[in-house]
This record gives C-alpha cells, structure tokens and sequence, in this order.
C-alpha cells in the first residue's frame, strides 16, 4: 500500500488558515486524493478534551510545563490514534497545526528550554516529520485585527501580550531557516485569493516530488 504524506498548514493566529485548509482539502478531493482532515490541538476525542482545557481562559493558572505536557500528550494520541493509521493506508494527513507550534509557541514564544521542548516532542511523535509545513505569516497586530474582527474570542495563548505572539512568529521563521526543505512561508498579508493560490501551488509543487 502506498505512504501517504502528511501537510501542515500554520502561522500566525488570524493569517487565514481555516480558509486556506479548506481549499487546500477541496484542492486534494478534486484531484481524486482520500484526506483526513486534523488539527492540534486536538484531532481525536481526547485531543479534543486536552484543547479545551489547553485553551480555556479558565486555567490562568496552568504552568508552561503543563501546558508544554497536554500539547505533547494530545499529539502523543493523535500520531498513534490517527496520523499514523492514516499513512499507512494511503491517505493525505492535513493538519491545522502540528509540531512546528511547539517550537514556536513554547519555546521560542514562552521560553522553555529548547531541549526540553525537544524531549518532550520526541517522546509523542520520535523522528517523525510532517512532510511540508505552510507557514501563513503575517504581522500578529493585524492577526489579531482580524481575529477580533470576525467577533471571535480570543483564547488563553492568543490572549498573551503582543510580544509573545510576535516571538512566536520569528519561531515560525527560525524554523524554516533551519529546516527550509519542510517549510514554505506564505505572506498572508496580501488577499485571502492569492494566499490560497500560494498554498496550492506549494501542495501541487509537493504532490509531483
Ligand atoms: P488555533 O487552533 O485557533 O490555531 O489555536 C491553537 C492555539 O494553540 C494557538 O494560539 C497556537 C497554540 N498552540 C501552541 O501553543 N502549541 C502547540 O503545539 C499548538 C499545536 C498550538
């Protein structure tokens, strides 16, 4: 049975990705592909159960270690439950997010230790590796702008202030640097059409490798 592969969409908070996984998800139904459609947090029922105490503003108090600990068990659950079942039967994994955030968001963003990170990253998911992350980068000011313009509340990270999200965001960029073969950086702050034409083009590109 053929592998099949494994797409991330992510980025900054309000850059468009929940439009731009649906046209990628349309984009692969289309083109005749099976998609299991994901994200993190979450993907499965526990994962579910684990984002909403993740991202509820009602745990001020939940450490960054904790924090750090629920998004490695959630996709601990994830990989075993769904990922990997998934591939092995062919099917394309495309996930809101995954474990880029990690990175960005814990360590570079909160500042846990890279290492530590790293650890607790390498017990859920080993040496594995999605096969390409679409990063939608764009400026958290006008993330945010936008998050709060369609009336969305905004949820216990997006909540921290602007300089958490900004180092988020260079984590995204570090990232790619370091590891450009597994990440496409997208401006996402052109038109919602042209981002999408990007991130189709990125897939399309990624399909006939
Ligand atoms: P979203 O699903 O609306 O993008 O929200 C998920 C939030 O969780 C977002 O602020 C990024 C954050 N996050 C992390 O901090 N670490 C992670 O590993 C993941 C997957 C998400």
């Amino acid at each position: 049975m053929n592998k099949g592969i494994m797409i991330v969409c992510d980025g900054s908070n309000g850059a468009g990705k929940t439009t731009v996984i649906k046209a990628i998800e349309k984009f692969l139904i289309d083109s005749g592909h099976e998609v299991v459609l994901t994200r993190e947090p979450g993907g499965t029922p526990i994962g579910e159960k684990l984002r909403e105490i993740i991202l509820s503003k009602e745990n001020p108090e939940m450490t960054d270690l904790t924090e750090l600990m629920l998004f490695g068990a959630g996709r601990a659950q994830h990989i075993q439950e769904k990922i990997i079942p998934s591939l092995n039967a062919g099917k394309i994994v495309l996930s809101d997010r995954f474990d880029a955030a990690t990175f960005s968001f814990q360590h570079y963003a909160r500042g846990l230790d890279f290492d530590l990170v790293k650890s607790v990253n390498d017990l859920a998911i080993g040496s594995f590796k999605p096969d390409i992350n679409i990063i939608l980068d764009l400026d958290p000011k006008v993330g945010l702008e936008r998050v709060r313009g369609r009336g969305d509340e905004l949820d216990r990270l997006e909540d921290e202030d602007m300089n958490f999200l900004i180092r988020a965001r260079e984590g995204y960029l570090e990232q790619a640097k370091a590891e450009p073969s597994l990440f496409a950086i997208i401006d996402a702050s052109v038109s919602l059409e042209e981002v999408i034409n990007k991130a189709l083009i990125t897939v399309k590109n990624h399909l006939n490798k």
